[in-house]
């Protein structure tokens, strides 16, 4: 009986009370091996934390804010040889899993465990649709290959879905047409990112892109960012399942605020309007999950599990705040 009235009231939102998480990032690892121009964590040697100390996060958390989601990000998550057991503990406490990687570990044997232990689900990160401009923001030779093939992997199993997440950047705008066309073929779905600030930095930096070898230098290449942006913006327009919200329960904003927010790719709205999300580089962030909140913002204050100085929109933890709060 109670299990049916929770079911309802988990329904229309009424059982987890204002503030909870219905989103936590956890960042189980700092560490990760691809030199990655836009992201320096690479770089960082700090040792993780064991399991046990996951774990038992988890299993409070658990209590607290399930059914939501949670999401195992870093560093490089498949970094961690534990990543399965700790997906399937997430499982059992009633989150909703998914993960971020770069591809490189996704062989048969880890794609299977990790569908195995439930996982619903994969950001497979790909900036762009060439080996040329992958390859060379991600620093290594091979990385388009290696996400192509755990895109492959992970498609041919039940779970998880696959979700492409990609930074739009100065160098791959131009691609961001023939990525939705390969979205759109393989029936995925897409999140943007805007590239902000490199993620290995300490301390907001409000000339970042300046010395970002991404940002775009000319008017040209802003051009560019805006035609992607109206492109992704127009997919979302049409409702495609590619640019769409998959569940229900994500915040949507209207059409109109929307585009406002996310045409302005301009300079000078680099410049941060909340203080909570300091990475907001073109005024945009389209997520086919939420409109106005990015991934990467989410994941870079709930990692710490710190909320947002503006509170989030009630959502907490960080994780699905609009752009400008
Ligand atoms: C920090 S990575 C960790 C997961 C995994 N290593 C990967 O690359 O997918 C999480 C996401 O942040 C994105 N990211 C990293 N640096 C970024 C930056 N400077 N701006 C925007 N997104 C960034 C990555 O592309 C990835 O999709
Ligand atoms: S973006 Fe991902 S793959 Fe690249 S350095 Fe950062 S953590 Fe590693």
């Amino acid at each position: 009986m109670n299990g049916a009235v929770d079911r309802v009231l988990d329904r229309v939102k009424l059982r987890r009370a204002p503030g909870r998480p219905d989103q936590v990032h956890l960042a189980v690892t700092d560490l990760c091996f691809l030199p990655c121009l836009h992201c320096d964590i690479w770089k960082n040697k700090t040792p993780d934390l064991d399991g046990h100390h996951w774990e038992r996060l988890i299993d409070r958390l658990g209590p607290w804010c399930a059914p939501a989601g949670m999401n195992f990000v870093g560093g490089e998550p498949l970094l961690r040889k534990d990543l399965e057991s700790l997906m399937a503990r997430a499982v059992r406490n009633g989150f909703e899993v998914s993960f971020n990687t770069n591809g490189w570990l996704v062989t048969d044997k880890r794609a299977q465990s990790i569908c195995d232990a439930g996982a619903s689900i994969a950001y497979v990160s790909l900036d762009g649709i060439s080996a040329g401009t992958v390859d060379h923001s991600r620093g290594r030779a091979g990385s388009f290959d290696k996400a192509m093939e755990a895109i492959d992997r992970f498609d041919s199993l039940p779970n998880p879905r696959v979700v492409i997440a990609a930074i739009l950047h100065g160098e791959n705008a131009a691609e961001f047409p023939e990525l939705l066309d390969f979205v759109r073929d393989r029936k995925l779905q897409l999140v943007v990112q805007p590239l902000y600030q490199n993620f290995g930095e300490v301390g907001f930096d409000r000339n970042w892109h300046e010395s970002s070898p991404l940002f775009p230098k000319t008017g040209a290449g802003i051009a560019a960012i805006d035609h992607a942006v109206d492109i992704l913006a127009a997919e979302r327009m049409r409702g495609e399942p590619s640019a769409t919200q998959w569940d229900s329960s994500w915040p949507t904003r209207s059409i109109s605020e929307t585009l406002s927010q996310t045409t302005d790719t301009s300079v000078e709205r680099a410049t941060p309007t909340c203080p909570s999300m300091p990475r907001a580089t073109f005024g945009c962030a389209i997520s086919s999950s939420r409109w106005g909140a990015s991934l990467t913002s989410s994941h870079w204050h709930s990692s710490g599990m710190v909320p947002p100085p503006c509170g989030g929109v009630g959502k907490s933890a960080g994780v699905t705040g609009p752009a400008t709060c």
